[in-house]
């Protein structure tokens, strides 16, 4: 069945789940003669790709659509989508906002685009926001691509019964669900056999991972992790993101045995204070966590740890917030995202006593300087060292290519030949504390 609409602008917010989905929209919209185009202006079809983790992000989805009443006016014929997070909290508040929206689907009902659009073709307006049982990626009719760039992501578990009680995640996103073994193998091969050398696991609690094989067999995460270094022309795994409570002693060991497995771990903590984790309902101590960490520092020194914040949260004090600075000053993060407190709706903490913007202002850039000082040092201690970087795309300047170390940092080389999809040994020359450059060794 081909479809009328033909050119679909589709943009993104949000996570790398968001960014996995995206992807699997456009490569299975093709096989119904629908292509990606770059410029809204130019396409039959707009969606937008929400994220609803914080205010500030699920408002730019109204003041977006704003912006397409213009369109659509010009083009009546235009139809617009508003899919993934906000869609799902908000369903059918979005088109009662704003009349111009012709679909809002939640994250899990992608499979169904083709019969939906074929709708809304015939000026139905569709709202569906449902979680049904089947893995919407394996009914997703995808076009086989023969070359793909040298990392790519797959998701291989969504949802996530933690309930932190700030996130909005285990609503929008649904309970924890993992896909079958048999399935994530075969698309890992599938990415190898086309010039991927990275893979990165995805998942909201993606170290929750556990499903059933064919065979009956329980796999969980590590024997999942096992399996997938075995593939020959796969080079180099992550995973991304996982919580502290399910860091297995296993999965701790693997990163001291598998050497595919590359030394960064991406572990939030939220607060350095145990009275503000214990409101935050993240279920693991301060102690807890740093014993994660000093187990993997012992089993591979170099390690890269990175982690996200909240900062400003309903009664985190003067006391509570110096307590997150000191955390990074321990663990010393190679990276690390912070965020203000954003309240959201329906989330238990929405009901508890918000602090002030002005205190969350100075906390955050109090955080980010700290975090920024080990960013540096990290950085600065790789200069004069060899690193293998493997190389993922052209940089800004002619003959220049941007890689990436086993710890992530992005550097830049300079070189004459295609270098796309190597693995180089690179002497790190220098740092501006954001990426490093070197020089290709042989
Ligand atoms: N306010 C601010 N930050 C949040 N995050 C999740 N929910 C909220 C919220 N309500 C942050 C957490 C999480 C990251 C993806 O987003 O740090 O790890
Ligand atoms: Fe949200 Fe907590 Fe689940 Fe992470 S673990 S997705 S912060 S509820």
């Amino acid at each position: 069945m081909k479809s009328k609409i033909k050119k679909l602008f589709l943009k993104t917010y949000g996570c790398q789940m968001n960014v996995f989905d995206s992807e699997r929209i456009e490569e299975s919209l093709i096989n119904f003669g629908i292509k990606k185009v770059y410029e809204e202006q130019n396409s039959d079809l707009i969606i937008l790709n929400t994220c609803h983790i914080r205010e500030k992000a699920a408002e730019k989805v109204y003041s977006e659509l704003g912006r397409f009443r213009k369109l659509k006016q010009k083009n009546p014929k235009l139809k617009i989508g508003v899919i993934g997070c906000v869609a799902q909290a908000e369903g059918q508040e979005i088109i009662e906002r704003s009349k111009i929206v012709d679909m809002v689907l939640g994250p899990q009902v992608y499979h169904k685009l083709p019969e939906i659009i074929s709708k809304i073709e015939s000026n139905e307006k569709v709202v569906d926001t449902d979680f049904p049982l089947e893995d919407k990626f394996e009914k997703l009719n995808l076009t086989k691509k023969d070359k793909r760039n040298s990392t790519a992501f797959l998701t291989i578990q969504e949802g996530c019964d933690k309930f932190c009680s700030f996130c909005v995640v285990p609503y929008t996103r649904g309970a924890e669900r993992s896909r079958s073994p048999e399935v994530v193998i075969k698309e890992a091969n599938e990415l190898v056999n086309s010039g991927v050398k990275e893979i990165t696991l995805l998942g909201q609690n993606v170290n929750a991972y556990n499903c059933l094989n064919e065979k009956n067999k329980s796999i969980d995460f590590t024997s999942l992790i096992k399996i997938l270094c075995k593939l020959n022309d796969l080079k180099r795994l992550r995973f991304v993101t996982s919580h502290p409570r399910d860091m297995t002693e296993n999965l701790i060991n693997l990163f001291g045995q598998e050497e595919k497995l590359m030394p960064y771990l991406h572990l939030p903590i939220q607060s350095g204070s145990n009275q503000i984790l214990k409101k935050m309902n993240r279920g693991h101590t301060v102690e807890y966590y740093l014993d994660i960490i000093s187990k993997l520092k012992l089993i591979r020194p170099e390690i890269a740890i990175s982690g996200d914040f909240i900062v400003g949260f309903p009664g985190e004090t003067e006391e509570d917030f110096q307590k997150t600075l000191e955390i990074c000053e321990i663990i010393k993060y190679s990276q690390a995202y912070s965020f203000k407190y954003s309240p959201r709706t329906g989330t238990p903490s929405f009901e508890m006593n918000d602090i002030s913007e002005k205190v969350k202002s100075y906390r955050l850039s109090k955080l980010q300087e700290t975090i920024s000082i080990y960013q540096r040092e990290f950085q600065k201690n790789l200069v004069g060292t060899v690193q293998d970087v493997l190389i993922e795309k052209l940089g800004k300047l002619s003959d220049q290519y941007i890689g990436r170390t086993p710890y992530m940092n992005p550097v830049v080389i300079e070189s004459k030949n295609n270098q796309i999809g190597k693995i180089l040994p690179v002497k790190i020359c220098e740092t501006n504390g954001l990426s490093l450059s070197g020089e290709h060794v042989i």
